[in-house]
């Protein structure tokens, strides 16, 4: 049964962002984030494991909601949802992605950093945008000054988002949740460090 866009953004107010090159390090990971209270996550496909790591994940963990991002193509989309994906996440839309993404039968974060790309999202039948990379396209500053034209349009900003920072994002009337890679760094799963991935998990899980 699909997820929709409705239930992911009332599961997530801080979405781990992750990048895993080890299968095996799947299911000790989802465990972590979902033992420190965290529903929502997404794989990033930056490596050649990510699939797989995404079906892992999934089968260790049925009830966490799995997202694939770092989406580039149809092709990748495609395949991310044969493999299981709950929902998508793409760095910016393409003309090719505008197409396909939005009746892919998925719920999908397209990257967005102006307006005008906003708008047009927006105009293609998105919900919800990723607003990327969210510190260094203008930050805090940048989505207030969106909301004044644009107060319908809602953002998952990531990128470059601390713990410290995470709550002032989400105390804005247009973001919806935010992304970031600090609860489980690619250090930390390499590492094998799930006490401490819980522990920031449990921080996370506490913003929203
Ligand atoms: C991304 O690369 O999708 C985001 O920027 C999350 O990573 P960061 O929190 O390390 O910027």
């Amino acid at each position: 049964m699909a997820v929709s866009m409705k239930e992911l953004v009332d599961a997530a107010s801080v979405i781990p962002v992750l990048t895993v090159g080890e299968v095996a390090h799947a299911a000790p990971l989802a465990s972590a984030l979902k033992a420190g209270g965290l529903r929502v996550i997404e794989m990033t496909w930056r490596t050649e494991a990510a699939l797989d790591v995404l079906k892992a994940m999934k089968a260790a963990e049925p009830d966490l909601i799995v997202g694939m991002g770092t989406i580039r193509s149809p092709e990748q989309a495609q395949a991310s949802i044969d493999a299981g994906a709950d929902f998508l996440v793409s760095p910016g839309l393409s003309p090719s992605l505008s197409d396909f993404l939005p009746d892919c039968g998925i719920p999908v974060l397209p990257g967005v950093a102006t307006a005008g790309e906003a708008m047009s999202a927006i105009e293609a039948g998105f919900e919800v945008l990723k607003f990327f990379p969210a510190e260094q396209a203008g930050g805090l500053p940048y989505l207030k000054s969106l909301h004044g034209p644009l107060p319908d349009i809602r953002f998952c900003p990531t990128g470059s988002i601390t713990p410290e920072k995470a709550p002032d994002y989400l105390a804005l009337p247009n973001v919806v949740c935010v992304g970031g890679s600090w609860i489980a760094t690619k250090a930390m799963v390499e590492a094998g460090d799930w006490a401490t991935i819980k522990a920031n998990a449990r921080r996370a899980a506490a913003m929203g």
